[in-house]
């Protein structure tokens, strides 16, 4: 029987560290007021607002480095990508096929997964199914972001510009029929689109006009539009709900119990978030790994920083129990339970 497991991991986030009292300068916030919401005391913004170079593909594919150098395999080992990003280099082409070019991979597939907070449990949901299909040997699931160039530093934005962070995260994740090996044991993913606008970017949108209103009528295309916006207490109340159901679900479908876990890495939304779900679950504070106090939320890019953390700290081993979470933008949410 083929198996799923993580072979490598790697993580990159930009030298660049924005602590809160940097952001209470240019803005009306504060330590305090970030700390008791989030549990974020800084997050990495890269150096500049529009440098050209350090993109979401250029942190994507630096982590990719990392994760191909800890599996110990090349560029040309790879044959697929998976990218999960909601902050593109481009409008279009997608970020895996600039990951493609800078690792110099063949000229394998590169698909682009836009489930934002989610897309790292999708890119890897849609890679295991490659996997046990026995299409692929090795798959590159990529996950980066730069929000910094995006976010409104202004009074008006600061409900949202506070929380995000940019950062890259990336596995390798291999085929495999050694018995004693990890594996992927369950993933779920759901979605629910009535809720697309509570958290959403709507600029540039076809529904929302695009280029000709730009060029046209520059000043009519508000912050509303061109600046993410969330209806944060709204996105808090599902959050709480979901996460429990996806998690149950995941753990009920490999007939496992939240006793049998060896730790949970919630995607990094919130730390109220993922303690209010620790809590629920009835999960001890050495099985849920947070690090959302140094990065912020780098949406799809949390999960996997967490687990290069995670697996560098020595808070995961191989054989362990391991379950990832995640609850964002779409709505989208799932799960992925895997034995390390
Ligand atoms: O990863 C994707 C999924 N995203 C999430 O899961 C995020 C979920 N939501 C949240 O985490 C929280 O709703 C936030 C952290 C975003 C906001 O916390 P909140 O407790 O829901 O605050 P709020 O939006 O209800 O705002 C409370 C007050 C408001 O002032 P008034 O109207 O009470 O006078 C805001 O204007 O806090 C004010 N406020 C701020 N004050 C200082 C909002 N942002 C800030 C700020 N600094 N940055």
């Amino acid at each position: 029987m083929i198996k799923s497991v993580i072979k490598g991991i790697g993580r990159y986030v930009p030298e660049n560290i924005v602590t809160n009292e940097d952001l209470s300068k240019r803005m009306n916030t504060n330590d305090e007021w970030i700390t008791e919401r989030t549990g974020i005391k800084e997050r990495r913004h890269r150096k500049n607002r529009n440098d050209s170079e350090e993109t979401t593909a250029f942190l994507g594919f630096k982590a990719s480095e990392i994760a191909l150098k800890n599996a110990e395999l090349s560029a040309k080992d790879i044959d697929y990508i998976i990218f999960a990003t909601l902050s593109p280099d481009y409008y279009f082409p997608g970020c895996g096929v600039l990951l493609q070019e800078m690792l110099g991979c063949e000229t394998i597939g590169a698909l682009d997964v836009r489930n934002q907070c989610s897309g790292f449990i999708y890119a890897m949901s849609v890679a295991n199914a490659f996997i046990k299909s026995g299409i692929y040997k090795n798959i590159l699931v990529a996950a980066s972001e730069i929000h910094s160039f995006g976010l409104d530093f202004s009074d008006e934005g600061r409900g949202v510009s506070v929380i995000f962070g940019d950062g890259a995260g990336a596995v390798v994740l291999s085929a495999t029929e050694d018995e004693n090996a990890g594996d992927i044991l369950a993933v779920n993913m759901h979605s629910e689109g009535k809720f697309a606008e509570e958290l959403c970017t709507k600029f540039p949108g076809s529904k929302f006009g695009w280029s000709d209103r730009m060029r046209r009528e520059p000043e009519n295309v508000t912050n509303k539009e061109v600046y993410p916006i969330m209806n944060g207490n709204f996105v808090f109340k599902h959050a709480v709900t979901r996460f429990p159901e996806t998690m149950l679900e995941a753990l009920n479908s490999a007939g496992k119990t939240v006793e049998d876990l060896d730790m949970f890495i919630p995607h990094q939304a919130n730390l109220r978030i993922s303690q209010f779900v620790q809590q629920k679950m009835g999960l001890p504070d050495e099985k849920v790994f947070n690090n959302i106090q140094k990065y912020g939320n780098t949406t799809a890019a949390s999960i996997p920083i967490a687990l290069s953390e995670a697996t560098e700290q020595g808070k995961i081993k191989r054989g362990d129990l391991v379950l990832l979470s995640a609850f964002g933008s779409g709505f989208t949410w799932g799960s992925v339970l895997l034995r390390f």
